[in-house]
């Protein structure tokens, strides 16, 4: 099975220092910055920002980008860069903004509606350079080929895939944890374990992703919980920062499964977190998954306590720990009307990710799932 990067990454704190340096020895001279309004606030962010113009580059900025990006965003914000003849965009945020950053890159290029490249490879044309900068531990996007959108109008989500998507370069510092609330960098870390989990128990695991998965697995496992703690331990955090970019590294390969199917569905309905939905739904998922993945649950679990057997149900208990130490609150929380759980199986059984679950997934298990929950 190949697997395929097509991004120049950089991980160490402080890289984030280097942009002004990368885009003039790439010759991109009319960046787009592309993140939301909360972050354009931050001091480390407008830093940056100050620092490109400083240096004589000539940006514009877009800070409007919304938790689960609308097709419409990017849309916009390929007409803005159009229009104002961008060379480079900068995605700058979390998966939302990489994602609407990524997918305007190619909009930008290719012209039309987000929705006329649904799939994979549907677009002729190359995108705009794109400059992945992570600043939670959680998406994965800076290095991975897809972009996922919520067409809001039809209350779903799509993704738009192809291998010229891939970020040109990710600046992966982990000095932006520093100021992420600790909600999010809970959520978005267990989002990263998902990626992990589901990449290397799905039907569409390899060696390759495996390898980057456990490594992931057990940074997060070993690290996640000091990296929470308010004194924001520095080596904690890049431990964590460096799980998120493995573990994209893994699913942008072997790809996602079942707990994404279900969560991208609340997220499409809902407009809901998508870290939030996914840390809720991961042991219940992987626990439905039963006796199909306890042997790699249990190889996970020997590898993570250093021991030659492991136990799937040890490994289970012990995320269900870290995911109750951080502070996430239950399925109940996301107020989801019982009435809705037929289309949100529905929903999860159309998922692009349903064919890659280590076991066939009917609307029937997703119910059950949901009706566990309740
Ligand atoms: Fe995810």
């Amino acid at each position: 099975m190949p697997f395929q990067v097509g991004t120049r990454i950089l991980i160490e704190p402080g890289c984030r220092e280097q942009l002004t340096g990368i885009l003039a020895e790439s010759g991109w001279k009319r960046p787009m910055l592309v993140t939301d309004a909360g972050l354009m606030q931050q001091a480390m962010v407008q830093e940056l920002w100050d620092g490109l113009g400083i240096a004589g580059v000539d940006g514009v900025c877009f800070d409007e980008v919304e938790c689960n990006p609308r097709t419409t965003t990017a849309e916009r914000i390929a007409a803005i860069a159009v229009e104002s003849q961008r060379d480079v965009i900068l995605g700058l945020g979390g998966g939302s903004s990489i994602d609407a950053a990524k997918a305007a890159a190619m909009l930008a290029t290719n012209g039309g509606l987000a929705s006329d490249y649904v799939g994979r490879q549907v677009f002729p044309e190359d995108p705009l350079p794109l400059v992945a900068i992570p600043t939670t531990c959680g998406t994965g996007s800076e290095v991975t080929w897809v972009a996922v959108l919520t067409d809001f109008e039809r209350k779903t989500k799509i993704s738009l895939k192809g291998s010229a998507m891939f970020p040109d370069l990710a600046l992966v510092d982990s000095g932006f944890l520093q100021s992420l609330p600790p909600s999010l960098l809970a959520t978005t870390a267990i989002d990263a374990l998902t990626h992990a989990l589901e990449a290397t128990t799905g039907s569409r695991r390899n060696p390759v992703s495996d390898a980057l998965a456990e490594k992931a697995i057990v940074l997060l496992l070993d690290h996640l919980r000091l990296a929470f703690e308010p004194a924001r331990d520095g080596a904690a955090l890049e431990a964590v920062m460096q799980a998120s970019t493995l573990a994209g590294l893994a699913f942008g390969n072997a790809d996602v499964a079942a707990v994404h199917c279900l969560s991208e569905s609340i997220g499409g309905i809902h407009d809901l977190p998508h870290g939030l939905c996914n840390a809720i739904l991961l042991v219940p998922v992987l626990r439905a998954h039963g006796g199909t993945i306890a042997g790699r649950l249990s190889e996970l679990d020997a590898m993570a306590c250093g021991k030659p057997v492991g136990s799937a149900e040890h490994l289970l208990d012990r995320i269900e720990s870290l995911i109750a130490d951080l502070e996430i609150p239950g399925f109940t929380s996301l107020g989801i009307a019982p009435e809705d759980d037929p289309r949100l199986a529905e929903a999860a059984v159309q998922n692009g990710s349903n064919d890659s679950n280590p076991r066939p997934m009917r609307e029937a298990d997703y119910f059950s799932i949901l009706q566990g929950l309740r």
